[in-house]
């Protein structure tokens, strides 16, 4: 049954509201002063360190809002993902990437249906298959070794699998196994992106996977169709079936487009997009480059963070945690934005994936309901590896605009440097700006601290620091692939946690379809108007304009032959 309720109108949000006043009147200098407080604020789990005292809260802020989880029946929400119910309504679907990563023994179950054992046989055939292409038993049209994997796939089915890829390049033990070998993503239709991403390849020793959990993504199947077209010009067109394989819920479609059903590595539609990177999506293209046993232990790690999400109560559940703390910072001290913040260069591509995980997923203007919303869901997410962000946008966040961030911070790096005579190895160096910078943005710097420092008068206001920013800090252990799977599990369900609370749908995405449609008209316009010659027409004063100029230049195409890339 639907309900009218929103989360707003309830007891505990409106608590919360009027609590905002007694927020304001502290300092973070002050509360980071109440060692009982930072004591309480300080939850681990499985060798991962959460510190969120700094925060704007104190204990019975955190109280306040296991109140506003109760009200919106959070345990509940958490419990029917887990049990498989149709939560994401306007698709019908449910919502189990969980399973993706469970145990072959566990029982999950979709319409009464457990399905861990099919989840399993797709593991297992990608297994078996990744190692055939690895020790050289398949091998192309012309008898190489397939050494090289350009993967095809945009959104979900892109950057998931390219946060990890990149997370797990440096990883001594995944570089060992890796050795030799390339992993390539295709994503951007943008013809550049194809030359970019041939370039130095041969199709010989090359590997298509064209990833989409649907098969129509235009981008995806644009770019499938050339790199399809670049196989059969060096090759012949028998090489597909050896060249090029899919991945998908869609397989009628995937043969249509010419790659053998036996060569397909199926998803279901319990499965999201942005949540996709544990399914094949993921799971092929980085066995290939890895080896299985690799992304096993990724899996496993986020296995481990959906037990704990799942079972741990909420005072010790960092997902949770997490997604209280966000909507508190969003929905109560109206701070739109999130930096997310890894000192590790190799979590490069986190922030991006993120960004759609939780942007896709939150940037939602009605309820499950379809009720308007009076409020604002969703946060805009960015962020870059420190040390490159405060050499960048940092400037900002110390004194602009107040960003709650998010600190994520390696003990042991994958690759440690230390020179002997320096102070500290490299990494301790970069930790040192992991551990100041927070506390930068909690204290600041005041007008008395700079008059102690004899500044000029003419300074003070520009070197003042208001303090009071709220970030958090996570500490990991290391960036095993372990690591890097719980890091992300985090990050799923905190953004789940989030939607539950707001009383959104977190798993549906009709937000991109209207820039799609119209494209569609766009395409048929070029297309009438290069072939035919027909004049722009049906579109408002501005397209039109830029339609026809456009037209009017040297496109540099004829499209009357086949063109690729010359690089
Ligand atoms: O951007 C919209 C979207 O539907 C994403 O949710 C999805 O990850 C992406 O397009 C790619 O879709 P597909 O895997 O079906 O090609």
């Amino acid at each position: 049954m639907a309900s009218t309720t929103l989360v707003c109108d309830t007891e505990p949000w409106k608590d919360l509201k009027g609590h905002v006043k007694e927020i304001e009147k502290t300092h973070l200098r002050d509360l980071m002063n109440d060692v009982e407080r930072c004591k309480s604020m300080m939850v681990e789990f499985d060798g991962i360190l959460l510190d969120y005292s700094r925060q704007r809260v104190r204990q019975d802020t955190v109280e306040k809002l296991f109140k506003l989880a109760e009200a919106a029946h959070l345990k509940q929400k958490i419990d029917r993902m887990y049990s498989g119910e149709r939560i994401n309504s306007t698709e019908n679907r449910s919502v189990l990437h969980i399973a993706l990563r469970a145990p072959r023994d566990k029982v999950i179950c979709s319409d009464g249906k457990n399905v861990v054992p099919d989840v399993w046989t797709v593991l297992d055939k990608i297994k078996d298959f990744s190692e055939r292409v690895r020790s050289g038993s398949w091998v192309g049209a012309t008898g190489k070794v397939l050494k090289d994997v350009v993967a095809i796939g945009i959104g979900g089915s892109f950057l998931g699998p390219l946060f990890v890829h990149t997370a797990l390049q440096t990883d001594p033990e995944a570089a060992e196994s890796a050795k030799g070998r390339q992993l390539r993503f295709l994503a951007n239709v943008d013809p550049i992106d194809v030359a970019r991403n041939i370039t130095g390849l041969n199709p010989e020793t090359t590997l298509v996977v064209v990833v989409s959990k649907t098969f129509t993504t235009a981008e995806t199947m644009l770019n499938a169709r050339t790199l399809k077209e670049w196989i059969q010009a060096a090759l012949g067109p028998q090489a597909v079936a050896k060249h090029m394989v899919a991945v998908s819920t869609n397989i009628p479609l995937v043969k249509e487009f010419g790659i053998d059903p036996a060569n397909a590595f199926a998803f279901w539609d319990w499965v999201g997009g942005r949540y996709s990177v544990c399914s094949a999506v993921g799971v092929l293209p980085l066995s290939l480059q890895y080896g299985f046993p690799i992304v096993q232990k990724f899996l496993n790690g986020a296995s481990s963070i959906d037990n704990h999400f799942h079972s741990t109560s909420f005072e010790k559940n960092i997902p949770v945690l997490l997604g209280l703390l966000s909507v508190w910072n969003v929905s109560f001290l109206g701070y739109p934005a999130r930096a997310i913040l890894p000192y590790s260069q190799a979590l490069e591509k986190f922030a991006p994936h993120i960004q759609q995980v939780s942007m896709e997923s939150n940037g939602k203007g009605v309820s499950i309901d379809g009720i308007p919303l009076p409020f604002e869901a969703g946060e805009i997410d960015f962020g870059e590896p420190g040390t490159n962000g405060q050499h960048s946008f940092y400037q900002l966040i110390h004194q602009g605009r107040v960003i709650p961030c998010d600190f994520i911070g390696i003990v042991k790096s994958q690759q440690p440097i230390y020179l002997k005579g320096e102070a500290v190895s490299n990494h301790d160096e970069l930790m040192s700006n992991f551990f100041a910078q927070p506390d930068a943005l909690a204290y600041g710097k005041t007008r008395e601290q700079l008059l102690g420092e004899k500044i000029p008068n003419h300074l003070i206001p520009h070197k003042t620091f208001s303090g009071n920013r709220p970030s958090l800090s996570l500490l990991l252990p290391s960036l095993s692939a372990y690591n890097i799977g719980q890091l992300l599990a985090i990050y799923e369900h905190r953004i789940a946690v989030e939607g539950f609370i707001w009383g959104i749908n977190s798993f549906d995405q009709w937000g991109v379809e209207l820039g799609k449609s119209l494209a569609t008209q766009v395409r048929k316009q070029l297309n009438l108007s290069r072939t035919k010659g027909e004049p722009v027409a049906g579109f408002n004063f501005s397209t039109s304009t830029l339609l026809t100029r456009y037209l009017e230049g040297d496109s540099g195409v004829q499209s009357n032959s086949t063109m690729l890339p010359k690089m």
